[in-house]
């Protein structure tokens, strides 16, 4: 198809069609006439209806040949419709949730799983999903830090990374599907963690912070952009010419489609930004936004704004022509149903191999928070085990796990009697999941369970609606109810292992002494019982690294391990001593760090070597520690490289993560961990408003979590 020429030929409305986006449930004809029922709410003529260019959130396979070929029978140029979907962790196998996928610290596994999850929606029909997701996240009030990787730029570079290539890919339509990464920019530092909410930063905490991510997933040839709900700055993303003209494609090279969140253009007039709707078309064609989601500004408007010259007819040509060339990228000119078959599809979905990806994703981004010694759980001493808590026999999957189903899912609960078909294994819900449950009624048939058995499993925490979109919390901390629950379980019976569902760090200071262990689930997904069964018991290891810091308590958010050095630091942990940065009435630090995770063997790891104790542009220096596996079982454990910038034009966070390597090792096996420190590693947005490097002193840590004490130095010297 020459796509230059099919523009040529287009007339103004058909183009604007191009532009136009609306869900599925708008499109179907099954609902009234475009003209009345939901579609009336945007208020297109048949002729705009008939033009639209793209469209998302449809059922499946047979809903997608079915609205594509209505479409074309309507379309006078017959130019297929784009389909896209939130495929975020999975279409109906559900791997775990985007942040338990930061636990994993393993891109090639996050890679496999995005590759899984666009073979099985490109069957369905999809083209293009609206991931990865890549706001950074440093404050678990707001609920979408579920749907990131959580606080850190380096990890959220690589997992953004791995999530554009496990998507896209060759681009073959047969088994890949566009990523469009999301959201354009800085939507996770929302004041005071909460939802849409506005986002104010200096230059150099967007640069060195949170565009990163985006950057990395545009770099790896991300199709798709999508701008965010919130303003930076005082202006809104969907009309932030800066943001997407200037430093999306001008300086980042991006040539693809940016599209905006829902409605968000119509949400400029409601920010106080446009006053019309024709102003909010203006402010978003001139920020070169391609895609219109939800709202009709550009249908209605830009006809007159190109008769009053605002608008040029080439800055539309420009656009539209993005959105057919990923069309005839799709062959959709050729094919314009791709390789939706309700058949292929119902063959891979859920397959063997995807269920065995999907609880390996599971396993492996469970983290290891406490233990007192009593996990792994003896199997022969097990005899009569208690599953207990809200979430024992849950299923539910969130609002992103597209069309993954409860009743395809495994609860811990199935997951113990799948593993251990012999035993007696029972149940008791003990108190319901609800955010600020009181009623404690059914906890004493919960405690007299768990006295009567030799073992204790106990699901608490976070229900899946309680995080995601629009669900900010104020507070963090386990109902009353859930908490009465492990202290009571826990008095009667010390074998018990504290299982948490959740979609963020939660706050369990008030809770964590009375849990003899504690594992961190997520989200797991469809295999996400089974996977937890086989880790309680043993039968595997925890690998699992904590990707955003739990606090110790609300007041201290928004948090993270990164944090700028002050002129007062707290220094050997004397808080109460004043006159220093902390807080007099609670430590500064969290309940578990970023880069945090125990594992059922020891690692022992050495102070970090350096090749050289100097380095000049150009050159290379190589820090390795080693490490030694002195626990009884094999393990998987995370290094991680840590660095500082003692002395710079701008003060340097306190360590930074800028590299890292999972390794596996039996008992007693030992091997040396290397990472090469170049000077890209050392760049940050200077003073000169440039990413460079600067002559001085660096500190270096390798190790296994975001606290370690022992470091080497080194000088770098800028040529
Ligand atoms: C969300 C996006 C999502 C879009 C389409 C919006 O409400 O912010 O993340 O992709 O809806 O479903």
């Amino acid at each position: 198809m020459n796509v230059g020429k099919l523009l040529s030929e287009m007339t103004l409305e058909e183009k604007l069609g191009q532009l136009s986006q609306y869900a599925a449930a708008y499109m179907d004809s099954s609902l009234d006439s475009p003209l009345t029922g939901p579609k009336s709410k945007i208020k297109l003529t048949k002729e705009q209806y008939n033009s639209i260019g793209s469209t998302y959130s449809f059922k499946d396979a047979g809903v997608m040949r079915d609205l594509q070929k209505k479409h074309l029978d309507n379309d006078p140029k017959k130019i297929p419709m784009l389909f896209m979907d939130n495929v975020i962790h999975g279409y109906r196998t559900v791997y775990p949730v985007p942040l338990g996928m930061g636990a994993t610290f393993d891109t090639a596994l996050m890679e496999e799983c995005c590759a899984m999850a666009a073979k099985e929606a490109a069957l369905a029909g999809v083209h293009v999903t609206f991931a990865p997701m890549v706001d950074l996240s440093r404050d678990a009030r707001w609920g979408r830090c579920v749907e990131s990787t959580g606080e850190d730029p380096y990890l959220n570079c690589e997992m953004a990374r791995a999530q554009v290539r496990g998507y896209q890919g060759n681009m073959d339509p047969s088994k890949n599907i566009a990523a469009c990464v999301k959201h354009y920019a800085a939507y996770g530092q929302a004041e005071a963690g909460r939802d849409y909410n506005t986002t104010d930063m200096s230059e150099r905490t967007l640069r060195d912070f949170y565009l990163p991510s985006y950057k990395a997933a545009t770099d790896e040839g991300a199709r798709m952009v999508m701008t965010s709900f919130n303003i930076l700055n005082g202006i809104p993303s969907s009309g932030n010419r800066r943001l997407v003209k200037d430093i999306l494609r001008d300086e980042w090279g991006f040539d693809g489609i940016v599209i905006s969140d829902f409605e968000a253009f119509k949400e400029m007039h409601i920010h106080g930004y446009c006053e019309t709707e024709a102003d909010c078309a203006e402010k978003a064609m001139n920020a070169t936004s391609d895609i219109e989601m939800m709202s009709a500004c550009y249908f209605k408007a830009i006809p007159d704004l190109i008769e009053e010259g605002k608008i040029s007819m080439e800055q539309i040509d420009e656009a539209v022509l993005r959105v057919l060339k990923l069309k005839e990228e799709f062959g959709l000119f050729e094919n314009p149903y791709s390789y939706a078959s309700e058949d292929e599809s119902e063959k891979i979905c859920l397959s063997d191999e995807h269920r065995a990806l999907a609880k390996k994703a599971a396993e492996k981004s469970a983290v290891l928070l406490k233990n007192e010694g009593i996990l792994p759980f003896n199997k022969d001493n097990a005899k009569r085990i208690a599953v207990i808590g809200p979430l024992a026999d849950y299923k539910g999957l969130d609002l992103w796990a597209c069309r993954g189903k409860a009743e395809e899912t495994v609860s811990v609960l199935e997951g113990v009697k799948n593993l251990l078909p012999e035993k007696e294994i029972l149940f008791a819900e003990g108190c319901s999941y609800e955010v600020n449950e009181t009623n404690c009624e059914k906890i004493p048939m919960a405690v007299k369970l768990a006295k009567s058995c030799d073992t204790v499993i106990l699901c608490v925490g976070e229900h899946a609606k309680m995080s995601g979109e629009g669900k900010s919390r104020m507070e963090l901390r386990l109902s009353h109810a859930q908490k009465a629950l492990i202290t009571e379980v826990t008095r009667v019976n010390k074998n018990t292992a504290v299982v948490l569902y959740t979609g963020r760090p939660l706050v369990l200071t008030d809770c964590i002494d009375d849990m003899p262990a504690l594992m961190n689930t997520w989200l797991p997904g469809t295999e996400g019982g089974n996977a937890i069964a086989e880790l309680l018991f043993g039968d595997k290891n925890f690998g699992g690294k904590l990707p955003m810091t739990f606090p110790r308590s609300e007041g201290q958010l928004p948090i993270s391990y990164n944090i700028f050095r002050t002129g007062r630091p707290l220094l050997n942990g004397n808080w109460k001593k004043g006159f220093v940065s902390c807080y007099f009435d609670m430590p500064n630090d969290p309940l578990f760090p970023f880069g945090y995770g125990l594992s059922y063997t020891d690692f022992e790891i050495s102070a970090p070597e350096i090749s050289r104790a100097e380095m000049s542009s150009g050159e290379e220096l190589t820090v390795s520690v080693s490490v030694k596996n002195v626990g009884e079982r094999d393990g998987e454990e995370v290094l991680q490289l840590y660095i500082c910038d003692e002395f710079a034009s701008l003060v340097r966070p306190i360590r930074e993560l800028k590299g890292f390597k999972k390794i596996s090792l039996k008992p007693n096996e030992k091997c040396k961990v290397s990472f090469t420190i170049t000077e890209d590693m050392l760049k940050f947005w200077s003073a000169n408003d440039r990413f460079e490097a600067e002559s001085g002193w660096f500190t270096v840590w390798v190790s296994n979590t975001s606290t370690e004490t022992k470091s080497v130095r080194f000088v770098f010297n800028k040529k």
